[in-house]
């Protein structure tokens, strides 16, 4: 999956230092949901083999064009009969990097790929109240919406938080100004329908 400035591919064993060192990295600890303890490259290797038979979690690299590893992205929890699922961007950038657009284009590129390949309807995922990067990547520049708020339900640094649901269905995200760029083009270019001929159906 291409975007503007990353390119999304499916993790391989040799990206696994580079997702421990995600996992592990404190700043980003404080940043997303879901808590755990720090995670050792066996523990990871574990992980890599049972997920390969996990057909309702994909794990994507993040890669920008250089083909550097920059995060993780993906589809968590899919649900293939209403058709939703969770997902979630994670970039270890340098500080000259952040800001530069990686974010914005990482979530418009996997929205695209749910709704226009996956097949899914409506993606979510949950925003702690101070991390205005990901507010501002999600809801303000992509297309989501507040759907709810859960008052002090992520404990960090030693004080309650409150987190925001946000979800993004198909239609948010083609009413962004440039979704069009990131959906792929009905018919692979170079071929044309087949037209029917007569008594053929
Ligand atoms: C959230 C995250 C993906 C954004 O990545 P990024 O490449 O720095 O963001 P972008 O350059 O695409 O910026 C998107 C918007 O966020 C804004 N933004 C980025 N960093 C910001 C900051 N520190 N403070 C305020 N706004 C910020 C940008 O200005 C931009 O808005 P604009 O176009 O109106 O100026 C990245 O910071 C990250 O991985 N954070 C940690 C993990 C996380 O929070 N994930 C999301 C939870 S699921």
């Amino acid at each position: 999956m291409e975007g503007k400035y990353v390119r999304l591919r499916a993790v391989e064993e040799t990206d696994l230092p580079f997702c421990q060192l995600l996992y592990n990295d404190l700043e980003l600890r404080r940043l997303v949901v879901g808590w755990d303890f720090p995670v050792s490259l066996a523990q990871q290797k574990r992980w890599f083999e049972t997920s390969q038979q996990d057909r309702n979690n994909i794990r994507l690299i993040i890669e920008n064009k250089e083909k550097e590893s920059i995060g993780l992205t993906g589809l968590w929890d899919i649900d293939w009969h209403d058709r939703h699922a969770l997902t979630a961007v994670k970039l270890l950038l340098s500080d000259e990097n952040k800001g530069k657009g990686y974010g914005r284009d990482a979530v418009m590129t996997v929205c695209a790929y749910a709704f226009f390949e996956v097949g899914l309807f409506r993606l979510w995922t949950t925003i702690i109240n101070y991390n205005a990067p990901s507010f501002k990547t999600y809801v303000e520049r992509s297309g989501w919406k507040v759907e709810g708020l859960l008052r002090q339900h992520v404990f960090r640094n030693g004080k309650s938080h409150d987190l925001y649901y946000v979800g993004c269905l198909r239609e948010d995200f083609l009413a962004v100004s440039d979704a069009i760029d990131y959906v792929p083009s009905e018919i692979p270019a170079g071929y044309d329908i087949i037209p029917p001929k007569e008594g053929q159906v």
